[in-house]
Parts: structure tokens; sequence; C-alpha cells
């Protein structure tokens, strides 16, 4: 909240306490409602189409938190958000806005959560940060590497808190999990397996086409350099191109390797390597289908992901998943609860969420996100450390570009373990960023 804002309403509320208020014909009791529900924070949840709905479900939960706005580029998206935000809490009254760059100037809005595609998340969270907003970013952070190492260096300078939006850091369930581990339930942790498995269909091959009436084609593309409009890229499919996404590792395998790296409690590794390819169409899909991430590290432990996007069979039941491997047994670590098991495989303690958080659905939204952005608010009334901050976040984010980059190079990189820099100075150089439309230059 603004401070503005905040000493308006402690002064008139001071003020006013226990008398009935002249004019307004109100009681205290409901003038105090009204000041209750002013000095809830206001978020702003931009980008709505799908995932945006989840953010404003879970800002709507939390008694501390109101949506009080909704932004999008797609007309139909943003009146579909706005609707589902009044549903979600009559609470919620949002004000609509098309352009970012004018909401992030609104004094009225405290807390920025961003669902966009991937090419605009970090620089819209700069822009927020440097106009004194907290930030809810969803996974990944970023576009890539250095994109990172900005949101980390604004985060410092501008001191309002980024938390990413991989929801199983806020899983009790793993919490315990891991605490089992820290305590020695699976002994020595030396394999981190992450999975994902599902049955996506074809892209196929995108058309030249008008920009639809209820589209800003402009503002949707904002940093990424000009496309024409094409049939097969808004809303989701942008996930499977570079100018905008950055494939299956960092749409869903981040949220996996990041269990495992957590679990483990490691930071980057000396070596990535990945293999893979497209398999299974022949389509404007610009990523693979099938990959497979390793991740060395001292002492001969590693963290791997295998990442299945048209190819559905499970692993131990589980579209995905991330099993810690011990010298003494195994942890299996879901959004769902946890399951140890012993040297020999036999099932020893079985843990669920009470309540099952949705899975596989692309929305992704359920307890997990409630949790999260609990901590999240928690983190801003300075109750908390984030289960997420973005210091942590980019790290497991950077593993999943590290991946990309050796899949796209077929190389193995060695990397400066202290701080994930690839030791190849031209790989590194030539995929450190990226280019920019002109005028579109985020800046820290
Ligand atoms: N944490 C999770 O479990 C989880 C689950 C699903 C998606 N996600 C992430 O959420 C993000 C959004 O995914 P999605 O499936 O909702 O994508 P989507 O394409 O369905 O929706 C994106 C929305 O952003 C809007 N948008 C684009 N540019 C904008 C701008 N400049 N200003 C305002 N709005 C803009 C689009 O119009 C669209 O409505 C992705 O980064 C994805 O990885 C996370």
């Amino acid at each position: 909240m603004d401070k503005t804002r905040r000493n308006f309403i402690k002064k008139t509320a001071i003020g006013t306490t226990g008398i009935a208020i002249g004019g307004l014909g109100m009681t205290a009791t409901s003038y105090a409602r009204i000041v209750g529900a002013n000095e809830r924070m206001n978020f702003a949840v931009v980008g709505v189409n799908s995932r945006g709905g989840a953010h404003t479900a879970a800002v709507s939960k939390d008694s501390r938190g109101v949506v009080s706005h909704i932004c999008d580029v797609d007309s139909k998206a943003l009146a579909k958000g706005i609707d589902y935000a009044k549903k979600a809490s009559n609470d919620n009254n949002p004000k609509a806005v098309k352009d970012f760059r004018k909401l992030v100037e609104m004094k009225d809005i405290d807390v920025i959560t961003i669902a966009t595609p991937e090419h605009w998340h970090a620089p819209m969270a700069l822009m927020a940060v440097q106009n004194g907003k907290h930030v809810y970013l969803e996974k990944p952070s970023s576009h890539n590497i250095r994109e990172n190492d900005m949101l980390v260096e604004a985060q410092k300078k501008y001191g309002k808190l980024i938390q990413m939006g991989n929801q199983q850091r806020s899983a009790v369930t793993s919490w315990q999990g891991i605490e089992k581990i820290r305590n020695g339930v699976i002994g020595e942790p030396y394999h981190g397996r992450a999975w994902y498995a599902a049955t996506r269909g074809s892209i196929g091959t995108g058309k030249v086409i008008a920009v639809p009436d209820h589209l800003d084609w402009e503002l949707w593309q904002g940093p990424a350099p000009r496309e024409e409009y094409r049939d097969n890229i808004v809303h989701y499919n942008w996930h499977w191109f570079r100018n905008w996404g950055t494939g299956e590792a960092l749409n869903n395998g981040l949220h996996e390797l990041d269990i495992c790296r957590w679990a483990m409690g490691l930071g980057y590794p000396n070596e990535v390597q990945s293999s893979g390819g497209r398999f299974f169409f022949q389509d404007d899909w610009e990523f693979f289908d099938h990959q497979r991430l390793t991740y060395r590290y001292d002492k001969g432990k590693i963290i791997t992901w295998e990442g299945n996007s048209c190819n559905g069979l499970q692993v131990l039941g589980r579209g995905r998943g991330a099993m810690i491997y011990g010298t003494k047994g195994s942890i299996l670590l879901t959004r769902n609860g946890h399951i140890v098991y012993d040297k020999g495989g036999k099932e020893i303690e079985v843990v669920n969420e009470k309540e099952a958080s949705a899975t596989m659905n692309t929305v992704g939204a359920g307890n997990l996100d409630t949790q999260h952005f609990g901590n999240f608010i928690d983190g801003i009334e300075g109750k908390a450390k984030l289960h997420s901050p973005i210091e942590v976040g980019v790290v497991s984010v950077n593993l999943c570009h590290l991946g990309n980059i050796s899949q796209f190079t077929g190389k193995t990189l060695q990397l400066d373990p202290k701080n994930g820099k690839i030791l190849d100075k031209k790989i590194a150089k030539k995929f450190y960023g990226r280019e920019y439309q002109p005028g579109w230059e985020p800046r820290v």
C-alpha cells in the first residue's frame, strides 16, 4: 500500500473511532469495515487468459489482498479476467487496464502478479519494482540468463520482494519430506530424478492472418522483435517459439528440477548435458518434445530430468514427479505429498496433502497457489521469509536455460559452479541474452 493512502486511512480511522460519521450516515462499525477493505493490499493481475485466473483465485482467498486491477492486451481475456475476479470475491471490483506501462505507474497498486508469456516476464517485473511494487512472477522468471541477473540486481536495488511462481516450494508435504532427508531418512542423497510426461498435439504450420480485433499484437509482442501475426501463436502455443517461449524444460521441467535441487541442497553444477529432439511432428515447434537433462555435481551426484511432451507414459503412475535416491532409501516428492521407500523399494511412509492440488492441467490452480501467495503476503508483511525469492528461483531457471543451450549447441557445457557461468566464452556470449525490439530494452 502506498504511504499516502496508508497515512490517510490511519488518520481518518483514528479521527472517527466510536462515533457516527456525520453526513455519511454510517456507524463506526460499518465504516471500520470499509477501512478494513481499504487496508487490504491492492493486487493487479497481469495476463489472465489462463494461469492469471489461478493468481486471482489465490489472492481472493487471502483476506489481506484484493484484486483491484486486471491487465491484458486481449480484450476478450480481459473481460473474462474481470468477470472471474468478481465471481472469486465480492470484494473484487477490478479496473480493466490494457497497457502495462500505464498500470505500473498507478499509485493505488501495491502488488503486481505476472502470468504473461515469457518474453514479458523479466521486463515487466523490472518495471514493477522500479515503480515500487512487489511482484509475484510466474515461472520461469526470465526468457534468458541475462534477464535473471538483471532481476536479482533490481531486487537488491529497489528493495521490493519478487516471489517466483514455482508453487511447490510452498507445499507443506515437500517441506516435511525435505526435512526428513536432512534428518537422514534416505542416507546420503546422490541422484535427484525429475520427469514430466504429456501427450501434446502438433501446433501445425502457422499462416499469416489479420490480427484479431480483440488483440493488441504490438503490446503482446512488447520487448520481443516484431513478427507477423500467425494463426498458431496466441494463446499458449508461443511456448514453443524461441522469440517468446522457452520450451518444455522451463515450462514444466523447472518445477521438479527445482524440487530436486532444493531437496539435495545443491546450487549450480560443474557440467550440464542435454540430449533429445523433436520426434513427433513436423511443424513450427522450435524446441524438443523429448529431452533428457543431466546436471553433474561434486562427488558424482547428479540431477536429471526426462521430459516427454508427446508421449504420456508415466513413471510410477505419475505424469510428473521428483524422486530423490539416497544410500539408505528414496523419497518421492510430488505436488500432492511424499512417499519414503526403503533400499529394497518398499513403501515405508506415505504422506498426502489433505486437499489434492492440480497436477497435470495447464492452469495448475490449487491449494499450493494459495499457500505460495500466502507466503508472499506474509513476506510483504515482514512475517516470513519468501519460499521462492528471486535470487533462489533464478538458479533453477538458469539450470533449465543451460539445458536448452546444451541442446542447441550439441555440447556438454562446463560451468563455474560458483555462479553457473558457462566456461566456453563464445557460447556464454552468444546465449547470455537476447535481441530486443528497439525502444523496448529492459533496464535495471
Ligand atoms: N506455476 C504454474 O503451475 C503455471 C501453470 C501454468 C502457466 N504458468 C506460467 O504462466 C504464464 C502464462 O501462461 P498461460 O498458459 O496463462 O499463457 P496464455 O498464453 O494462455 O495467457 C497469457 C496471457 O497474457 C496476456 N498478455 C500478453 N502480453 C501481455 C501484456 N503485455 N500485458 C498484459 N497481458 C499480456 C495474453 O493476452 C494472455 O491473455 C507462463 O509463463 C506459464 O509458464 C505457470
